[in-house]
Formats: C-alpha cells, structure tokens, sequence
C-alpha cells in the first residue's frame, strides 16, 4: 500500500510537471506569434479570427463550404491592395499581385520556392522532384537533365502521339454521337491526356496504367493539413482510397523503371523519352530510386489534370458562346479541313485558337499559383517587408481583377491578339522565370490536337441546368464535368 502511494505520489508530481512545461511551451509559443505579428502586422490584411490560428477558420470555412478558396483570396485583393498579409499561428503569407514584385521574385533564382507537401498522409509523394525540389542545385541538375525531353525538336516528334491517341478519343465520342449518349467532357478529357502522358513518358512499351482516381490526389495535398488537425472521421474511406492511388502510381512506376533499367544494362536500344531522362536524374545512391520514382509521380499529376482540365473549361465557354465557337471553327476548317493528322506547322497557323486557350487560362488557370520564400528584407508597392516570409502569387486572382482586365469576367480571346496590350507581370498559369512550367509547350501543343479534332468533327451543346461553377481541389475543374450532346459534323476527315 505505502509503496502504491510512493509511485502515485511520483506519478501526480511528474503530470504536475508535464502540464507545467506543456504550459510553459504554449507560452513561449504565443509570445512568439505576438512577435511575428509585431513584426507584420504593419502590411494591411484582412481581420484574424483568431489570435492563435489567425485567418485560418475564415479559409477553412470557405474550403468546407464548398466555395473557391480563391475568390475569397480576391476579395481581400481587391480589398487590400497589391499585397495583404494571411495568418496562420506563426506563419504568414503575403499575397501579391504587384507586377513589379512578381517580375523581380519569379524572375530571379535568389528566392526559393515555399515549402510544399513532399509527403502524403505519411507516404512520399511528389517527394524532390521536379515541382516540389527546394533545393536550387538539386532541382537545377533534373532540370538540365529532363530539358531535352520538352525540347521544340524532341516535340515536334511527338505530333504523331498526340494525334494517335486524340483520334481514340474522336472514336470513343463518334460512337457516343451514334447512340445519342451525353458525354462528360472532362472525363473524356482527363482518359486522353492520361493516355498521351503514358504514351509519351514511356514510348516503346507501352502498358496500360491503372487508372487512378488521380484527382483525388491534389485535393489531398489541399485538405491533407485540415484532416490531420481534425482528423474527421468521416473522411477516412476518401483518405484510404488516396492512399491506394498513390501507392499504386509509385508502385507503377516503380516497375516500368526497373524494366527499362535492365534494358539499359542489357545495352538494348531505348527511346529517349520521359523515362529514360528520369533514369538519368539518378546517380548511384540508393535515395536516388525514390528521386526517379517522384519525378516519374510528378509528370503523371502535372502532366495530366492541368490540360484536361482546361479543355473542359474551354469547352464550357465555347458551349455558351456561339459567337466565339463559330470564329474558331471557322478558323479550324480553313487550317485543317478534312485532313486527319495534324501537323506541327498547323499548329502555328490555329492562332485564334490558342487565344481562345489563352483566356481560358486567364479565367481558369488549372494551376492557380505559386509560391516563393523571401529570405532577404524588400520592399514592395512601398511597403517593407522584413525577411522570412512566403509570397503567394496567384494567377486566378490577377487574371481577375479588374484593374489589369477590364471587365475581367467576360470570356474574350480577342486579348491575346498580338495588337492588344501584352499584359505586364499579370498573367502567368504556367508560372513564370526559372522554375516555370516544362510541359508549356507540350500541354499547348496536346490542348490544340485535341481541340482542333473536336471542332472539325463535331457539333456539342452543353446539357440544359449544369452549374458553371468551378471546383476548387487544389487544381481548378468545372464542377459539372461540362456534359454536352455530341453530333456528327458532316463526312470523317481521311487519315
Ligand atoms: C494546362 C496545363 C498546365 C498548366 C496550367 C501547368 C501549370 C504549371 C505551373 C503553374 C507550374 C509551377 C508550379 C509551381 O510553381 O508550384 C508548373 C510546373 C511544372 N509543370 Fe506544368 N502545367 C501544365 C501542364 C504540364 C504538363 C503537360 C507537364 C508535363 C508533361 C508539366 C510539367 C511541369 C513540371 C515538370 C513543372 C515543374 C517545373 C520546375 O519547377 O522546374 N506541366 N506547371
């Protein structure tokens, strides 16, 4: 008995001091807060709602409300100016969208990107490759190394990927024509462009990938930090089933690189494609697979979803815009007319429909921003801005406000006619500088291919009641799935 009211005599004092540092901790913690907002809070922003969490119930609210996140980091654009601070405990971010500041941080390799989720739900993920690597001279060596895989010359070469595989597409909606079956468009884009990145990242072989509910995993990496600060039960057979996808992309991946490592080492003759310079971003370290496997992870999400996505949204304008629907066929007709394969000099010539692309981008950029981390003290819109924070800059609000497009909601690719004023650090859906998108030219060059065999062959109209609302799961996507009535035009193009 003495010997139990000696242990719980200890036991009661050591709680006692556990509580008392756990006490002590919190403390140091809030006054570290009050001084980063000491240190900020001279940049305006939007009232915290809470000392401690500061913006972050407001943006969860929006998150869980359905509602995109983006709109709201507009308003307070609009509200607060060229820049305005967000807190989250200690952390703060500045959005900015002064072109002055976008050209000189995105422009420049001094300013790293912010941190990112490398790991998801526990697993690596995007891990050091290309998106995601912090590191300058880590991420500057797989870029020299993946470069010529999106070089014009290599491209150009690769017209005829983009065009077998949207000719799959134009047969799956011919039949769906001939049995009078809607078709969700974003669906059916999201099917090609998985199939063009899996033909193109591993061109000889050519398996099957799994499908995937791919989408799902950018909206992980969003909510991600959400479900583990409130671990809500209800989202553990969504969290499980992310898991999977991302267990299987790796596990995938993981397997074609064996293969077409052992094909090396036999001294087989390989293509040059994605795969074989991701095998090149590898030296002899045994880290380096998982290097290999993140950037292979990398071009499946980055290559993938941002063009489907756009097609979809391009889609959904042309449906309720005759107007704009017709000039582009027009202009696709007198290009292509019933010729089946494009060719890269075609693509030259369809300019209205890059504009077309363009705007589609401007008000729905699949990708909507990027982030960089300022270790120095700057000044911006006069403004200074003391060392440590991390920049936002996001392309969904500059392509929005009103005061770099004039009425900013109207769908009009006139914009980009080279005789319009070239907007001035403003607008960038395939970010900007150094550490700007690699799949530019490859995701326009497929986005054409597609969009050009979609105008030639058919007439669509978008099915009466769909919601024009747009979906905000960390990549921007029509909430509809834009689901249209497919017609035949007239006679199929001849290969
Ligand atoms: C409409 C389609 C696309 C859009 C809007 C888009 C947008 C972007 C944006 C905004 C970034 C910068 C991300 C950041 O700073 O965090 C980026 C980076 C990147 N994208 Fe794309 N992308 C598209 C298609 C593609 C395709 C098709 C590929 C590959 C096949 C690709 C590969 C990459 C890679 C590798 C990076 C990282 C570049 C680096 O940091 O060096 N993207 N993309």
């Amino acid at each position: 008995m003495a010997l139990f009211s000696f242990f719980a005599g200890w036991i009661s004092y050591l709680l006692i001091c556990l509580l008392g540092l756990i006490f002590i901790a919190f403390l140091c913690f809030c006054l570290y807060i009050k001084y980063i907002h000491l240190k900020y809070d001279h940049i305006p922003g939007p009232p915290r709602d809470s000392f401690l969490f500061g913006h972050l119930p407001t943006i969860q609210r929006e998150m869980s409300n359905d509602r995109v996140i983006h709109d709201k980091f507009l308003e307070w654009a609009e509200t607060y100016g060229p820049v305005y601070r967000i807190n989250g405990m200690h952390a703060v971010m500045l959005c900015v969208t002064c072109p002055d500041t976008t050209k000189e941080v995105l422009m420049s390799p001094k300013y790293p990107k912010g941190k990112y989720s490398v790991v998801l739900l526990l697993h690596r993920f995007f891990g050091n490759g290309l998106v995601t690597a912090q590191n300058h001279e880590e991420w500057y060596k797989q870029r020299r190394i993946m470069d010529p895989a999106f070089s014009s010359l290599y491209l150009r070469g690769q017209m005829g990927a983009f065009n077998e595989r949207a000719e799959k597409l134009m047969d799956k909606l011919a039949d769906m024509a001939d049995t009078n079956t809607a078709a969700n468009m974003q669906h059916m884009f999201n099917c090609v462009t998985l199939d063009v990145i899996t033909k193109v990242t591993v061109t000889s072989c050519y398996p099957q990938i799994p499908t995937l509910p791919l989408q799902f995993i950018l909206s992980v990496i969003k909510l991600h930090l959400f479900v583990y600060l409130t671990l809500y039960p209800k989202n553990k057979k969504f969290i499980n089933e992310v898991k999977k996808s991302c267990q299987l992309l790796r596990s995938t991946g993981r397997q074609w690189i064996n293969e077409r490592k052992m094909a090396v080492q036999n001294g087989e003759d390989v293509p040059k494609d994605i795969l074989t310079q991701i095998l090149k971003t590898a030296g002899k370290a045994n880290d380096d697979e998982e290097l290999m496997l993140d950037n292979f992870v990398t071009f499946f999400i980055a290559g993938q979803e941002t063009t489907a996505n756009q097609l979809a949204f391009a889609v959904m304008e042309l449906g309720r815009l005759p107007e704009i629907l017709t000039k582009v066929r027009q202009e696709v007709d007198d290009v292509l007319g019933m010729k089946q394969e494009i060719n890269f000099d075609d693509l030259g010539k369809m300019t209205y429909l890059s504009h077309v692309l363009k705007e589609t981008l401007r008000l729905y950029p699949t990708a909507p921003g990027t982030s960089r981390f300022i270790p120095n003290n700057i000044v911006i819109n006069g403004i200074p801005i003391p060392a440590g924070v991390t920049c936002v800059f996001n392309s969904y609000v500059c392509g929005r406000l009103d005061k770099f497009f004039e009425d900013p909601l109207k769908f009009d690719p006139e914009r980009f006619h080279p005789d319009a004023a070239k907007p001035y650090y403003c607008y960038y859906p395939f970010s900007l500088g150094p550490r700007s998108c690699l799949g530019q030219s490859f995701a326009q060059m497929e986005a054409k291919v597609v969009m050009a065999k979609l105008l030639q062959r058919f007439d669509f109209s978008l099915l009466p009641g769909q919601s024009f609302d747009i979906l905000d799961t960390g990549s921007l996507r029509p909430k509809s799935g834009v689901v249209c009535n497919i017609r035949h035009r007239g006679q199929t193009p001849a290969a």
